[in-house]
């Protein structure tokens, strides 16, 4: 159904939280998140690919009761689902993740930061006790990874995630034609487009200034002088191999997880170099287009390690039901991007608040409706695979 959502109160599902999303933001903000790389064909796949998977319930199992938890990464969640790190998010909201990490502590779930992040990892440590993951990318400078790895080692970081799939900048279209860009230089279709959301740019103006805080300390961005696209290109290390990794994971001594692994020999060499976590993801449809989607991906990576290593995935998660047929597939937990972006951009914290909860409420009413009283009895005989009606 078509809906038209003006307020918070209206949204009731992914669509509805990204329509309030568009309403607020500047266009070449809202492009950024809802965008992706070349054609987008992953990007709009990740979401489809689930239609081919078909739910088979079990019923008369007596389920008043149902138990929503799951330990992932030596974490326990109170929900099968945690909200993956994602850049920049004080740009979407003023707030940014000072609102993810409470929302994220209400539902009793796990939270990820960003490198690129826009409040420091300790300041949320310490505001908030639910688990904290730390994205992190490989910096050529092989000193500024150990000094990082310590920082978040100090801070009381519970997971270290190191994205794998971002090896270079994927080519985003969108934000070539809005100009988007950190530090902001847009074209002059993209200034109107600010021009338009006042009420976005007065909250932008009257908080805190736009910082980097996990990379402010340690680089010289030039003040904001220098953008996200030098900081992937001179910065990141193209080179990184297993063995960059390896030390790493060593180095850490705790959950150390690899996200964006697809292929299962990939999958293997985790496991072989120490990690306790993948998380099969091809980063929202932004990196490679044309990519598999980690829903497709599932049963033959979960298969081959699944009992070696913890296995998580991402992408195109907008129903409860979604979630469920990946948990059935063998995911042990799976990540929300998007899912969690659009609902901050929509109203802060209760956007997210309010997300949260509707997801929690779907997989609680869909675990019922499948006969399963706990997630450990969904298993891939309830689902079979079929091709899509086209
Ligand atoms: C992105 C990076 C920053 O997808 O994760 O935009």
């Amino acid at each position: 159904m078509t809906t038209n959502p003006w307020r918070l109160s209206h949204c009731h599902n992914f669509s509805d939280f990204r329509k309030l999303a568009q309403r607020r933001l500047p266009g070449p903000i809202f492009n950024y998140i809802d965008g992706a790389a070349d054609d987008e064909t992953t990007y709009r796949r990740n979401t489809s690919a689930f239609d081919a998977f078909d739910l088979v319930p079990n019923v008369l199992r007596g389920v008043e009761n149902v138990d929503l938890s799951v330990t992932v990464m030596g974490q326990r969640l109170a929900v099968p689902f945690y909200c993956s790190p994602t850049a920049l998010q004080r740009l979407f909201h003023h707030d940014g993740e000072r609102a993810v990490a409470a929302a994220a502590d209400k539902a009793e779930t796990m939270f990820g930061v960003s490198s690129l992040g826009t409040v420091s990892l300790e300041e949320l440590r310490q505001r908030h006790a639910n688990p904290q993951i730390y994205q992190f990318y490989f910096h050529r400078d092989r000193g500024l990874n150990r000094a990082m790895m310590q920082r978040a080692k100090e801070a009381g970081i519970d997971v270290m995630m190191l994205t794998v799939d971002s090896i270079t900048g994927g080519n985003r279209e969108r934000d070539l034609r809005t100009g988007f860009s950190i530090p902001f230089r847009l074209t002059v279709g993209g200034m109107l487009q600010f021009a338009l959301k006042p009420r976005w740019g007065l909250n932008y103006v009257t908080h805190e200034p736009f910082t980097l805080p996990q990379l402010d300390d340690h680089i010289d961005l030039g003040g904001g002088a220098v953008s996200i696209g030098r900081y992937f290109t001179e910065l990141l290390d193209p080179s990184m191999t297993w063995d960059d990794v390896a030390e790493m994971v060593d180095l850490w001594d705790g959950q150390f997880c690899l996200k964006g692994v697809m292929a299962v020999e990939d999958a293997r060499r985790a496991v072989d170099i120490g990690c306790t976590g993948i998380v099969l993801s091809n980063h929202g449809g932004r990196q490679l287009d044309g990519s598999r989607t980690a829903i497709d991906q599932l049963a033959e990576v979960a298969d081959a390690v699944g009992d070696e290593i913890d296995v998580m995935m991402d992408g195109g998660i907008q129903r409860g039901t979604h979630v469920l047929k990946a948990l059935s597939l063998g995911a042990k937990a799976v990540g929300l991007g998007r899912g969690y972006l659009f609902p901050l951009a929509a109203a802060g914290r209760r956007g997210v608040e309010r997300a949260l909860g509707l997801m929690r409420t779907e997989i609680e009413r869909d675990m019922k409706l499948m006969g399963c009283r706990s997630i450990d009895e969904l298993s891939p005989a309830n689902i079979k695979f079929r091709e899509p009606h086209r």
